[in-house]
Formats: C-alpha cells, sequence, structure tokens
C-alpha cells in the first residue's frame, strides 16, 4: 500500500475503477498533515452566515481546517475573516465565541486590533518601539479570498483558487435552496441562534461521506424511523410527496460536489402534511406554491443531504441545517452544526423547527447519535496494523452513473444514478474520493483542473 506521497493517491490508496478506499486515509497521521496543505489551504471553506453579524462591530469566531478564523463586519459593514493569532506572539486575540466589539485586544501583551484587522494599538509604543514598528505591516493575517454567496460567507487562503462560483461549478443550483427561503426568496434563510460544536472520536472524512449521500446506511436510523420523529409525524422521515418523485444520487466530477434530491413531477404533488398548528401547516403549503412559482423547474427539484467539498455539509429540507467537519488530528473531528429558517416565517414556525431541529440532530439528537455511534467505532476498528491493510469496499453501483439526467422534461446537470432504479449506490462518496485524491496530489489549480477526465464518473469502471 503506498503511503503518503503527493503521488499515487489515485492508484494506492483511492482506488475507483475497482471501488476500493484504503483505510491510510483516515488513519495515517502523514496523510493528514497533507490533509492540513493541500485541502484546507487550499479549498474554499464555509465559516458562518451574515445573519449572525447584522451589524457593524459584531463577530463570530469560526474554524478554517485546524485553525480559529475571526468572522466579523467592520465599522464601515464590510465582512472580513481573519486568523484568530496575534501578529506579535500568536496570542488567541479573540476568546469569545460571538459577540460585539470595538477592537480585538490582544490579553497577552495587549497589542490592539480593529474590526478592519488594522494593528491600533501598541502598548509603549515611544518608550519601547521608539516609534519605529510599522504598524501598517503587522495588522491581522485576513484569508486571501471571501465570498458572501446568498448571505453564507466562505473564505479561502489561496490567492490562486478560482472564484468560489467557480469552484461551486453546476452544483450552484443544488447548493443554493440551503440559502434561499424555502418559498424561493433569493438568500431567505437565516441562522436559528446557538451553534452545536462537539467532537466525536473519528476522522472528518466520516461524516463528510457519510452526508455526501450514505443513502444505504438507513438501516441504522431504523427506531427513529419507527418512533416518527419528523415533522409529518408519520412513520417515515421522508415526506408522503416523495413517493411521487424521483430520489437521486447527483453528483459533479470536476468539483467534488454532491447531493441527494427528489425530483418531483411537473404535475402538482401533495405537499407534506405537519401534525402541528394551523399557523406551521399554512406556511409550509404556502412555501410548496411560492416556490415552484418562483423557481419554475427548478422548484421540482428538493435537495436532501449535500456536501461542498471538502468539509461542509447541508440539509437543505428538514431539519435545515449546515454542518462542518473541522479536523483535530486524524482520529477526531469537531462539528458544528448551523440551523436555518427563513428569515420571513412566523416565530411560531421557527420556534416549531427549533424543537424538531434539536430533536433530530446535534449531540443530543436522534438521529445524529445513530450515526456518531457508527463513525465512531468504524474508525477506532480501522486503525489498527492489521485492520488497515484491508481496503473499504465503494463498489456499489459502479457504472450505473447517467450524464444528462432528464426525467418529466427537466434535465439535470451533473452525473446522476436514478435511485428510484438502483435503489442504492456508492456514486456521491466515490466522487468525494476522486476530488480527494486530486487534491491530494495536484501542485497547482491548472494541474487539479487537468487531472479531471471530462467522461467522469461514467468512465470511471473502465479506469
Ligand atoms: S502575543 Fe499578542 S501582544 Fe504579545
Ligand atoms: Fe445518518
Amino acid at each position: 500500500m503506498a503511503t503518503a506521497g503527493t503521488q499515487g493517491y489515485r492508484k494506492g490508496l483511492v482506488d475507483l475503477g475497482r471501488g476500493q478506499v484504503s483505510r491510510e486515509i483516515f488513519v495515517n497521521e502523514a496523510i493528514y498533515a497533507q490533509e492540513q496543505e493541500r485541502l484546507f489551504a487550499r479549498a474554499w471553506l464555509f465559516v458562518g452566515h451574515e445573519s449572525q453579524i447584522p451589524n457593524p462591530g459584531d463577530f463570530f469566531v469560526s474554524g478554517m481546517g485546524e485553525e480559529s478564523v475571526i468572522l466579523c463586519r467592520d465599522r464601515a459593514g464590510e465582512i472580513h475573516v481573519f486568523l484568530n493569532s496575534c501578529r506579535h506572539r500568536g496570542m488567541k486575540v479573540c476568546r469569545y465565541d460571538e459577540g460585539t466589539t470595538a477592537v480585538f485586544t490582544c490579553p497577552y501583551h495587549g497589542w490592539s486590533y480593529g474590526t478592519d484587522g488594522k494593528l491600533v494599538g501598541v502598548p509603549y509604543f515611544r518608550e519601547a518601539y521608539h516609534s519605529t514598528l510599522d504598524r501598517a505591516q503587522w495588522g491581522l493575517v485576513e484569508v486571501a479570498q471571501m465570498c458572501n454567496y446568498k448571505g453564507g460567507i466562505w473564505a479561502n487562503w489561496d490567492k490562486a483558487a478560482p472564484s468560489f462560483t467557480d469552484y461551486l461549478g453546476d452544483f450552484t443550483p443544488y447548493l443554493d435552496q440551503t440559502f434561499d427561503g424555502w418559498d424561493g426568496s433569493d438568500g431567505g434563510a437565516e441562522i436559528l441562534g446557538g451553534i452545536q460544536k462537539w467532537r466525536v472520536p473519528c476522522n472528518w472524512k466520516f461524516p463528510a461521506e457519510n452526508f455526501s449521500g450514505d443513502s444505504y446506511h438507513n438501516i441504522s436510523h431504523r427506531s427513529v424511523d419507527l418512533v416518527g420523529v419528523g415533522p409529518s409525524g408519520s412513520g417515515r422521515r421522508d415526506m408522503p410527496e416523495l413517493n411521487l418523485a424521483r430520489k437521486l444520487h447527483i453528483a459533479v466530477p470536476e468539483r467534488g460536489h454532491q447531493t441527494t434530491a427528489y425530483l418531483l413531477p411537473q404535475t402538482r404533488s401533495v405537499p407534506p402534511g405537519y401534525q402541528h398548528s394551523s399557523v406551521v401547516s399554512d406556511y409550509f403549503a404556502y412555501c410548496e406554491e411560492e416556490r415552484r412559482r418562483r423557481q419554475g423547474e427548478w422548484g421540482r427539484l428538493i435537495t436532501l443531504v449535500g456536501e461542498v467539498f471538502p468539509s461542509m455539509a447541508f440539509l437543505a429540507r428538514q431539519p435545515r441545517t449546515i454542518a462542518v467537519w473541522h479536523p483535530r488530528g486524524p482520529h477526531e473531528t469537531e462539528i458544528w452544526r448551523w440551523f436555518l429558517v427563513d428569515k420571513a416565517a412566523p416565530q411560531e414556525v421557527k420556534d416549531f423547527l427549533r424543537d424538531y431541529y434539536i430533536r433530530y440532530s446535534g449531540p443530543a439528537g436522534m438521529t445524529e447519535q445513530d450515526d456518531m455511534e457508527n463513525w465512531n467505532y468504524a474508525h477506532a476498528a480501522s486503525r489498527g496494523v492489521i485492520a488497515r491493510r484491508f481496503p473499504y469496499n465503494y463498489e456499489q453501483g459502479l457504472g450505473t452513473e447517467i450524464q444528462d439526467y432528464e426525467w418529466d422534461g427537466f434535465r439535470l446537470p451533473g452525473v446522476v444514478v436514478d435511485l428510484t432504479r438502483a435503489n442504492s449506490s456508492e456514486h456521491n462518496l466515490r466522487n468525494l474520493y476522486r476530488r480527494w485524491a486530486h487534491f491530494m496530489e495536484a501542485d497547482s489549480w491548472d494541474d487539479l483542473a487537468a487531472r479531471h477526465r471530462p467522461a467522469g464518473a461514467v468512465a470511471e469502471a473502465a479506469e
């Protein structure tokens, strides 16, 4: 088995022709160190939402890879993302989770920085530095690129990286459903206060692949399905309307993003029932109508769980949430979970959703507990010298991918597996690891682009 050279990831560790991935990529310390350089220092990462910092001086302390960053709005209203590390000796300049401030004052020796990152205060500037310190050179380190896309704030340390929308590519309309209102309003979502953060003893790629579209693991959630915790109150977590739809795995091979989605028929479907007050039921019925009216064909698509490469996952439906998998060494992941609601929704709807979200997701959520148990034991059982000699199997559905998928008059971008026919596939998971291998091998963005084969997943079985 290949070790962590920068070449050979594709054949030695991620062999998609045979549908096999080495356990080394989950447990090997050297590979983990290279991921920090090659993935987290180059890829676009989700850091937060503008609704978390509505006013000048507001900040939210987030993370990019292993590092702490400050998302803040300066006095002029501009949004910034800074490395949360003092330029003098590295102290964390902000040790709160969120708040409002005029300056970030370092607790170690007292350098202070404006919310625009400028170094504005240096104790004993005249006496100790004889006024010669060039303060303009010693502001907080700012990310190379930042993008506010429909309220979601994304950042990148690499000047050479493509723009965020280019990075999304054909995946853009699939991601939109997380940030738009359920009524189809542009960027109509906001964060419901309180970010959940907790650690799980597994490699970050376990949750990443699960949220890429592991529809096969539904057996893990059997008890949740039986209890019927969903907002419909029915036995299944899926909505009744979806029985009329096509269930799809959709992947964008040249970008590494993927999602599971339902494509509804052109004819009207039955809106989901919500066993709650009429305010809640009426709101969701209104959203179904309005979304189709505003978004046309795209209003027929409902994205469920998906992943923006490498470490941001979303659930656009229920519970509506964003997760980031922060690596904390190869054997531990810190999960941060944001929850979203429509800005314009009645308060009763927001309260109803808050209760439901907590029941379902996060460290106390019934469904997330099932998932965490799997990741935690799978990781631990993969670490031993014997265990790591045996690759994982990702063969499911090899060769069933469809390019230019069309159903009921709507053609979808990306490469699709129709689960209505195939039942289940690991197409999306293979897409994640293909991009992972390309990122780990590529020395530049041009090199990365050249590694993508236009025939994508369809040609894979022949490799
Ligand atoms: S480490 Fe921040 S002022 Fe010295
Ligand atoms: Fe799950």
